[in-house]
């Protein structure tokens, strides 16, 4: 079950900042809705159709990996390992990692920060670990530097001749790197659809494989996918990823130009990192579809409840009106705990908690927010599901697919490209020296200036 509670973004609840009933009927759906299919029927667009594909092969893998070895390194950076943690953190044990009898161990290598490399190498036993490389362009530095260094570092306890065992590559069909050493190296790989990019790729082997492996029922989070899959094709308000693009549509030309993600639950709090980039990256764009510029977007946070009502929420009752708040409850835990303050029944400040639990703290202090928020004239919507299960979480995915491919028809954007991040990476590669990028280093070297530098002892 997910339920999405918009009273909080409507004029009733925050007044001048809300929306008006109207607002949401008249709301011209259809157009929108004709531009996006002819996309879907162009096979432009392909998360559409991942909740149908076949996962024999994944899971096939999945169970060798198993069998092999007791530790899983993911090395990707970006779509290429924010949806895996994410997966990892939702439906896997809180501790997993810690847990004695939980294997393989599941590590991931993004950040090109040595030391996120040197710990995992600590951790794992290189004999027994299968390191997962993804990239979908098979170029990006970062994880291609990785890869090298891992791939080094194992050379120093695994012979030559074995090496190829421990790597599986999650690539494009055909082009890039990674298909290139794979074919040399007779590498596993593992195929992302074409029409499907970094972002939206978490319900492919992108996603999918290190979920299996640690053990996750991905076919369970598929027919969550694709319970959502066609009502997320509706042409209305109950339509529940463009009921939740168009209120932000409405709130960023309010001047809601920030986007908070908060779950009161510590398993979702990587689902509002995976939000965070989805948002960013596809909604963020400097030129509308007709090459007009625009500069739209609206920046995503995340917070986590009840953490953040000791840190952000001071910020989001009473500073800037900027922002739409999304709450993500959930209504039932395996595990909970009673509070027992009878030892201090004299102390009025701690008795009061007899006979309630932690997680009902957690979602009273839910409701307590949303109250105060709609107090302050704060728009918030709430989004509610029974409990943390694969199918849940699939469900949530697609609806936030769903409502970031509609954004991007509102805006008149491109939602499916990244011009501004492949900006980024050709500097990189100009500064690094790789051929036919010399261009972009000189002009970073041309523009570099030490006069307005304050340097300190
Ligand atoms: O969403 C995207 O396209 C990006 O964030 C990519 O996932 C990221 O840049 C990594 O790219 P790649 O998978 O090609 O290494």
């Amino acid at each position: 079950m997910i339920k999405i509670d918009y009273s909080g973004v409507m004029e009733k609840s925050v007044r001048e900042h809300g929306i008006k009933e109207e607002e949401l009927e008249k709301f011209d759906i259809s157009k929108y809705h004709a531009a996006l299919e002819s996309k879907i029927d162009r096979k432009e667009i392909g998360f559409y159709d991942l909740p149908y594909q076949d996962t024999s092969k994944i899971k096939e893998t999945a169970e060798q990996i198993r069998q092999k070895f007791r530790y899983f390194v993911v090395i990707g950076i970006g779509g290429s390992s924010l949806g895996n943690l994410m997966l990892h953190q939702a439906l896997n044990h809180i501790m997993y990692n810690e847990l004695p009898d939980m294997y393989p161990k599941f590590y991931m290598l993004d950040n090109p920060d040595p030391v996120v490399l040197e710990g995992i190498m600590r951790m794992v036993n290189p004999k027994e670990t299968c390191f997962n490389v993804i990239s979908k362009s098979g170029s990006t530095a970062e994880t291609m530097a990785n890869y090298l260094v891992a791939r080094n570092e194992l050379s120093k306890y695994v012979d030559k001749s074995k090496l190829p065992e421990h790597f599986i590559f999650t690539t494009d069909p055909s082009a890039g790197n990674l298909n290139k050493i794979a074919d040399r190296e007779e590498i596993k790989r593992l195929f992302i659809p074409q029409n499907v990019g970094g972002r939206f790729s978490v319900l492919t082997p992108v996603g999918l494989l290190s979920a299996a492996v640690t053990g996750i029922e991905i076919d369970r989070i598929l027919s969550g996918a694709k319970s959502m899959s066609q009502i997320c094709r509706e042409p209305s308000l109950d339509n529940p990823g463009y009921l939740i693009a168009i209120i932000h549509y409405i709130m960023f030309n309010r001047g809601k130009n920030i986007s908070v993600m908060m779950p009161y639950s510590n398993h979702l709090y990587n689902f509002a990192d995976w939000y965070r980039q989805l948002w960013a990256e596809s909604l963020g764009k400097r030129y509308s579809t007709e090459g007009k510029e625009i500069n739209v977007g609206q920046t995503p946070i995340k917070s986590l409840g009840a953490i953040d009502q000791h840190s952000q929420i001071q910020l989001y009752n009473e500073g800037p009106n900027d922002k739409i708040i999304t709450f993500i409850r959930v209504e039932k835990t395996n595990k909970d705990y009673e509070i027992d303050a009878t030892p201090y029944r004299d102390i009025e400040g701690l008795s009061y908690l007899t006979g309630h639990t932690l997680h009902e703290l957690l979602l009273t202090e839910q409701t307590a927010t949303a109250v105060s928020l709609i107090k302050n004239k704060r728009p918030n919507l709430t989004i509610t599901i029974d409990e943390i299960t694969p199918e849940n979480l699939g469900k949530l995915i697609f609806i936030y697919f769903t409502a970031t491919a509609f954004s991007g028809e509102l805006f008149h954007i491109n939602a499916f490209n990244q011009p501004g991040v492949e900006m980024g990476k050709k500097y990189t590669y100009g500064l690094m020296g790789r051929r036919g990028f010399r261009e972009y280093a000189d002009e970073i070297n041309k523009i570099k200036k030490e006069d307005f530098v304050l340097t300190l002892p």
